[in-house]
């Protein structure tokens, strides 16, 4: 337990630090994953009155997306680091605040009730959490019965051919924080979801699976 209060601290100061170049560097390594992002969203079935959370949103990249998609429903984007969460309130358009709320929370023990959630989305968090089987528990505590939940991350090929790109990645990813390219979704989902489909990119080692909770 204290070795993973200690990872967080570690985790808030490095991604506070990077707040102020993080979406230059995400931006300028590759176009390609910003793309991504907008793709997963598309599998979240947006209804506009959905509450929908973004969980580990970081500079919130994909919130106004999901924004533009919402009447009078809510897209929540939670994260440990301040800096982010900051950077994330300049990047919503004036038009969207009304629709987008930004908190300070802990993915690995949400402040949330259970089942409230419609769907809940993650990019790019599971890789660096320090207890992934925790954000997984709290994900589908939070989500409703029968609720999507998207995540798009990196993670070992599922071909061979995609290797040399995973090493190469293993060291770009170094330059983000993100630690655990090596985790595989499949090893921490909760039995109560169900996989509904699964996209590879990029030799295979990015994946978008769309996960629902059982019920
Ligand atoms: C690699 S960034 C991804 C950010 C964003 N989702 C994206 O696609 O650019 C990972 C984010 O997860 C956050 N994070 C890591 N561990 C967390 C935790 N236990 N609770 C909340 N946020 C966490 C970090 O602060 C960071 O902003």
């Amino acid at each position: 337990m204290a070795n993973s209060k200690a990872r967080k601290q570690k985790i808030i100061k490095r991604y506070d630090k990077m707040s102020k170049y993080y979406d230059s560097l995400d931006s300028g390594i590759s176009q390609a994953s910003v793309n991504r992002r907008k793709l997963a969203v598309k599998f979240l079935n947006i209804e506009p009155d959905h509450l929908i959370l973004d969980v580990g949103t970081g500079s919130g990249v994909i919130l106004p997306v999901i924004a533009r998609k919402l009447v009078t429903g809510k897209v929540i984007g939670i994260d440990l680091s301040t800096g982010m969460l900051d950077k994330a309130r300049e990047n919503i358009p004036e038009e969207f605040r009304g629709r987008v709320e930004l908190k300070e929370d802990d993915v690995e023990a949400m402040s949330f009730p259970d089942d409230h959630f419609d769907s809940l989305i993650t990019t790019y968090t599971l890789t660096t959490v320090p207890e992934p089987r925790m954000m997984m528990e709290e994900c589908y505590r939070v989500l409703k019965p029968g609720g999507i939940f998207v995540m798009l991350d990196t993670g070992p090929p599922s071909k061979k051919h995609g290797y040399p790109i995973y090493w190469w990645m293993r060291l770009s990813a170094a330059l983000f924080g993100y630690t655990f390219i090596n985790r595989r979704y499949t090893d921490y989902l909760h039995s109560g979801f169900e996989v509904i489909g699964e996209e590879r990119f990029y030799g295979t080692t990015v994946y978008i699976v769309v996960l629902r909770k059982k019920g």
